[in-house]
């Protein structure tokens, strides 16, 4: 596949047209680095947002994997932020303001809201995927679903050999 199509008018038809697509490149690829490295190319390119990138469990904190965006910290306690929230509770961060986040990391000032997902292997976290945007409440429920959605072809397809490297 050389380029994603994108026809859909709405946020949550955009998800579905893409599901389908993310799962063929991962289906013919099995590398992990490349799989993840397509993936938030393929969201950055989807929905323009202003960050969109990984960062995986490696050395008991979070480290800066592949992502879209700018310049971006390369490690993360699991004690910090709203990525260190979604490992420590193991549950999608849906923030709608970061500046009332007790504890988010300011990797950028431009960031105002986002959505950090973890991405599990055999019942632990193994990486989150953490999306931002410069604008306020600019995510909503349909975005937790879709990206849990997208997360669950990672959990399927990536997250093991990234666990098994
Ligand atoms: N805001 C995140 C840190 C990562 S970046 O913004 C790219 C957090 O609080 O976990």
């Amino acid at each position: 596949m050389e380029s994603i199509t994108l026809t859909a008018a709405t946020k949550a038809e955009k998800y579905q047209e893409l599901l389908p697509q993310i799962e063929a490149l991962f289906q013919v690829e099995s590398l992990w680095l490349p799989n993840l490295a397509n993936c938030v190319a393929v969201l950055k390119e989807a929905f323009q947002w202003y960050w969109v990138g990984f960062y995986l469990v490696q050395d008991e904190q979070l480290v800066l994997g592949p992502f879209q965006g700018p310049l971006a910290c390369t490690r993360i306690p699991f004690s910090k932020g709203v990525c260190g929230a979604a490992y420590t509770t193991q549950q999608t961060q849906l923030v709608p303001d970061v500046n009332q986040f007790p504890g988010h990391i300011a990797c950028s000032a431009s960031s105002q809201s986002e959505v950090v997902v973890p991405v599990f292997y055999q019942g632990k976290v193994a990486m989150v995927l953490d999306v931002d945007s410069e604008h306020l409440a600019h995510y909503d429920a349909e975005d937790v679903v879709g990206l849990e959605q997208i997360m669950a072809l990672v959990e399927k397809y990536v997250a093991p050999s990234y666990i098994n490297r």
